[in-house]
């Protein structure tokens, strides 16, 4: 039995529904501080299965093991943590003890039930500000905000683990920009307020909800002078998931890997990709950058093939057009 921790928000909903088509039996912990329940009731929909829920937090040790003692856990996916760079700066130690507090108590109540295999969403803002592109598993690491941060502290936090017993099975997924929903456009992103990230935004706009975008500079040393990041389809992100499961019982250290596709984008591109799919116009306004952004960031994807036996199979359009279904089947998201 699978543990997902953080199992009702976005990437954790749609690999629900990649593990329960591959025949996985599991467990969601969640105390939808950022989800709601609604996404799993879909996930049931979706995949004709029910879905087993535990509302609970991760930092409470007390509850987790309950799960523990009521379901015979072998392994945890780990999504649950919070993850908003800019509230992350205004309130530090809400992240940290969220994120890093909140693994290591995971990680306790792991040991403590002999349960030895964890796959951790980590982020490829451990790379900081790369000096080259595309980026591959071995560049340096740096961060530049406590949301980063938490991220390279529990890195650092489960190698310490596997250090101390070799019997752990680690797996460090590093996610590029996960964007898209699911096909049927019965679960997506949902974000609260204004959204923070580039794909929501765009998808407010063409709906009508927002006026226009503000693109976050166009002065940078790109093909036209805007942000350039590697998107990837939340679906072949979850199938990832699956693969890395498949595959942690033959580790024998921890296995570090980037989920992306290998392609970059500029912000200019996706806006134009979106209205081309939807039809609808995404008004624009060049702004000033914004604090902490850079230029260029996109995976080389192959160490993944070689050690997962996985890439993305999802292309641009398919991002869009499967946002603007998720948008316009769900204008308020889960709120109906
Ligand atoms: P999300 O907010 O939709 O999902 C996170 C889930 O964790 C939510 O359902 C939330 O309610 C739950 N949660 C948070 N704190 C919890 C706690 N203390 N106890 C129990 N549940 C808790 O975010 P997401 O986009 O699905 O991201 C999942 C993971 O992937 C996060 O760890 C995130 O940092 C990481 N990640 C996300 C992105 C991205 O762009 N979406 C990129 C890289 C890494
Ligand atoms: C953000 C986070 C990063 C996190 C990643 C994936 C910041 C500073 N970084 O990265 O830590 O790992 O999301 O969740 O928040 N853009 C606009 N207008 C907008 C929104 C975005 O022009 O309204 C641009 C940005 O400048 C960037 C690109 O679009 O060039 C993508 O932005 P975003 O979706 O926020 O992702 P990241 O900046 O890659």
């Amino acid at each position: 039995m699978v543990l997902v921790t953080g199992g009702a928000g976005y990437i954790g909903s749609h690999t629900c529904i990649e593990l329960a088509q591959a025949g996985y039996d599991f467990v969601v912990y969640d105390n939808l501080c950022n989800s709601s329940q609604e996404a799993l009731k879909r996930v049931e929909k979706i995949t004709g299965k029910k879905i087993s829920f535990i509302h609970g937090d991760i930092r409470d040790k007390e509850a987790l093991q309950k799960v523990f003692d009521t379901y015979k856990i072998d392994s945890v996916i780990h999504f649950a943590g919070l993850k908003a760079v800019g509230e992350s700066v205004e309130n530090p130690l809400e992240y940290y003890d969220n994120n890093v507090y909140g693994t290591i108590a995971l990680c306790e109540v792991m040991q403590k039930n002999n349960c030895k295999k964890i796959i951790f969403s980590s982020s490829a803002t451990v790379y900081g500000n790369p000096k080259t592109t595309p980026i591959k598993e071995n560049f340096p690491l740096s961060a530049t905000n406590p949301y980063g941060r938490s991220k390279l502290f529990i890195e650092e936090i489960l190698r310490d683990i596997f250090v101390s017993d070799n019997k752990y099975k680690i797996i460090l997924l590093r996610y590029f920009n996960p964007v898209g929903a699911h096909k049927s456009g019965l679960i997506g992103e949902d974000p609260n307020g204004i959204p923070n990230n580039l794909m929501p935004f765009i998808a407010q706009v063409a709906v009508g909800k927002r006026k226009h975008l503000n693109v976050f500079g166009n002065d940078y040393n790109t093909v036209d002078g805007t942000g350039v990041r590697d998107y990837i389809h939340v679906v072949d992100l979850a199938k990832g998931h699956v693969q890395a499961l498949k595959k942690i019982d033959a580790l024998n250290d921890v296995l570090t890997v980037n989920l992306g596709t290998g392609k970059g984008y500029s912000v200019l591109e996706m806006a134009q990709a979106f209205q081309k799919v939807s039809g609808k116009k995404i008004a624009y306004k060049i702004a000033s950058r914004r604090l902490g952004d850079i230029a260029k960031c996109y995976a080389d994807p192959s160490y993944a093939k070689e050690v997962l036996d996985w890439k993305t199979v999802h292309t641009i359009d398919e991002m869009c057009e499967d946002i603007w279904r998720w948008q316009s089947m769900n204008p308020d998201g889960y709120n109906i």
